[in-house]
């Protein structure tokens, strides 16, 4: 997998916040072309562990050949974060690190389908060997699922005319191509004057359901913090407010000395309780203008570090 190059971001302020030793144990959920495993691999030589995992297969390959200089000091398995805690032990590592969303390969290679840019197969998958793909997504929901969507997970003002043209198109020819399904939102939307290409929202909408990322990412947090030792931290980088959201909304509730049964926050209703975690950071950290100039995809990332109480 020589081919695969994916720039990590943000090494230094990740390297700061976990701050890798000798001896310690380390977990990488997104492990990608391992860029950041190493340099946590690198800081913590010579005894430093990471144990690290990727649901694409691609870059599980990829990671093992990177890291080969570390060998015997880590483990790469490809799975889901979300199942981290199934197989690293409850309050075993000193840090965990989840760099969320594609990496550069998923998006560049045209036949993985992530991208309005290049025409490939509508198939969006970070796993390959899950069933559903973007395609099948496209050509089999109702046109209300589609709405919902694109409005919920794209924030797509227009999320009902396109999930009613998609419909509507695709009685005549299903969808079967990135360029395709790019090209209706550029007939509905026209280009004219958009700092955006039409297709931008309705891309992550269909990316963030096929994968049903958010919700592999709530399950990722709570196994990051089940697998951290007391005083262990958790380094989370989001690339868009749904996943930041869901990063503060984790984070305010475990750092909270309350909870509240039932879901609703009513004052009289609070339970006190221990908190389980405290922000290292009371903002987002966000890369710096050195970096910003190298490295375009780093423009929408920030950095949130809790540690484990
Ligand atoms: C931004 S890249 C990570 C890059 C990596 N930090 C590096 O240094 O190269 C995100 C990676 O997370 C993976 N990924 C996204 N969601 C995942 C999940 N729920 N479980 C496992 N891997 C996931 C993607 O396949 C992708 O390889």
């Amino acid at each position: 997998m020589s081919h695969f190059i994916h720039k990590p971001v943000m090494v230094a302020e990740v390297l700061d916040a976990l701050r890798p030793k000798a001896g310690g144990r380390y977990a990488d959920g997104t492990v990608g072309g391992a860029g950041h495993a190493a340099a946590m691999l690198a800081a913590s030589s010579l005894t430093g562990w990471l144990s690290g995992c990727d649901c694409d297969g691609d870059a599980v390959e990829a990671a093992r050949v990177r890291l080969a200089e570390f060998a015997g000091r880590f483990e790469i398995r490809r799975g889901n974060f979300a199942d981290l805690a199934q197989w690293i032990e409850a309050g075993s590592c000193d840090g965990v690190l989840l760099d969320l969303g594609v990496s550069s390969p998923q998006l560049d290679v045209a036949e993985r389908g992530f991208s309005f840019q290049q025409d490939g197969p509508l198939d969006m998958r970070m796993d390959a060997r899950q069933a559903l793909t973007a395609a099948e997504l496209v050509n089999g929901a109702s046109a209300d699922e589609l709405a919902r969507v694109f409005w919920e997970l794209g924030d797509e003002r227009d999320s009902r005319r396109l999930a009613r043209a998609i419909v509507h198109d695709r009685e005549q020819r299903p969808f079967g191509t990135t360029r395709q399904l790019a090209e209706l939102a550029e007939r509905l939307s026209p280009r004219a004057g958009r700092r955006t290409h039409p297709a931008t929202k309705i891309f992550q909408a269909l990316r963030l359901a096929v994968n049903d990322e958010l919700s592999s990412l709530k399950r990722g947090l709570d196994a990051a913090l089940t697998i951290l030792k007391p005083g262990g931290r958790l380094a989370v980088i989001t690339f868009h407010s749904l996943e930041d959201r869901v990063v503060k909304e984790f984070g305010r509730a475990r750092t909270r000395d309350y909870t509240f049964p039932g879901g609703t926050d009513v004052p009289e209703l609070r339970v006190p309780r221990t908190p389980e975690a405290v922000w290292v950071n009371r903002k987002a950290i966000k890369p710096g203008a050195v970096e910003l100039a190298e490295n375009p995809r780093s423009r929408s990332a920030q950095l949130r570090v809790l540690e484990k109480i």
